[in-house]
């Protein structure tokens, strides 16, 4: 794989707090992800995963810092969040489906000048994702839940990402196509070095690709270590984890 120009920024998140309305759901996180890392957001339904990466790319209301190299994140629109690097792919996918799929990832470049750089990506993530490279003509919306959420990645990839932040990548695919989906992620984390923060229910798997993770239980954070502690902490397994 060429590398691309992409490097990975480091995040740090203090006191982080955010809300609906005037119900607050995430009360004071703490957490960082170093340049280069790929850190794992645990928790049950509800426990505010969903908010903290919407919290990042500035949806929702937030009290607190995060910090990306240097430059202040919250309390900005989301297209300057995603101009100072970060690319969140939403939960359920992030792609337009009255677009072909061209066009879905020439959005995802919408705010790049460097013409022949986003034909160089184009034409790289065709080689890394062959089935879109296939289907570029045909709309989003027609294609299989995986050729979607493969294309919602490489999507937020054309923006070439410093921080990549995904919500549930793997929420209704076969579990041979998430598997596939994160050997690419792993890929690009060690060939780009681009920072990664995920959402994902599927523990084992997310565990298996992270260096790091957090907890999350009812907007708190509430563990972390690296993936190997929390994979063999058999308390934390059941307790949070559900396997
Ligand atoms: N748009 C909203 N308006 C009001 N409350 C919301 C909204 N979105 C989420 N919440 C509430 O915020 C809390 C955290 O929700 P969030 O979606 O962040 O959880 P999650 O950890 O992503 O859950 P899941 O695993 O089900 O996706 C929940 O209590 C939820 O009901
Ligand atoms: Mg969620």
């Amino acid at each position: 794989m060429t590398a691309l120009a992409a490097s990975g920024a480091r995040l740090e998140v203090s006191a982080l707090h955010a809300s609906y309305g005037s119900g607050e759901v995430l009360h004071g996180l703490d957490f960082h992800v170093e340049a280069g890392e790929a850190v794992v957001l645990l928790g049950a339904n509800g426990a505010g995963k969903t908010t903290t990466l919407r919290a990042l790319s500035g949806m929702v209301r937030t009290r607190g810092s995060a910090v990306l190299d240097g430059q202040r994140l919250l309390g900005r629109p989301v297209d300057h969040t995603v101009r100072l690097g970060v690319a969140h792919v939403p939960q359920g996918r992030g792609v337009f489906g009255e677009l072909t799929v061209e066009e879905n990832l020439r959005a995802g470049a919408y705010l790049r000048r460097d013409r022949a750089g986003v034909e160089t990506d184009l034409a790289h993530w065709y080689e890394v994702f062959p089935r879109l490279a296939e289907r570029r003509t045909q709309q989003a919306g027609g294609m299989s839940g995986g050729e979607q959420q493969m294309l919602a990645v490489a999507r937020a990839l054309m923006s070439r990402p410093r921080l990549l932040m995904l919500d549930e990548p793997s929420l209704g695919l076969a579990r041979i196509i998430t598997r596939r989906l994160f050997d690419q992620l792993g890929e690009i984390n060690r060939e780009q070095g681009t920072s990664m923060l995920i959402v994902e229910q599927n523990a084992e798997l997310a565990l298996a690709f992270a260096h790091r993770a957090y907890v999350l239980e009812s907007g708190r954070l509430v563990r972390t270590g690296t993936a190997a502690e929390v994979r063999a902490d058999d308390g934390l397994r059941r307790a949070y984890l559900g396997y």
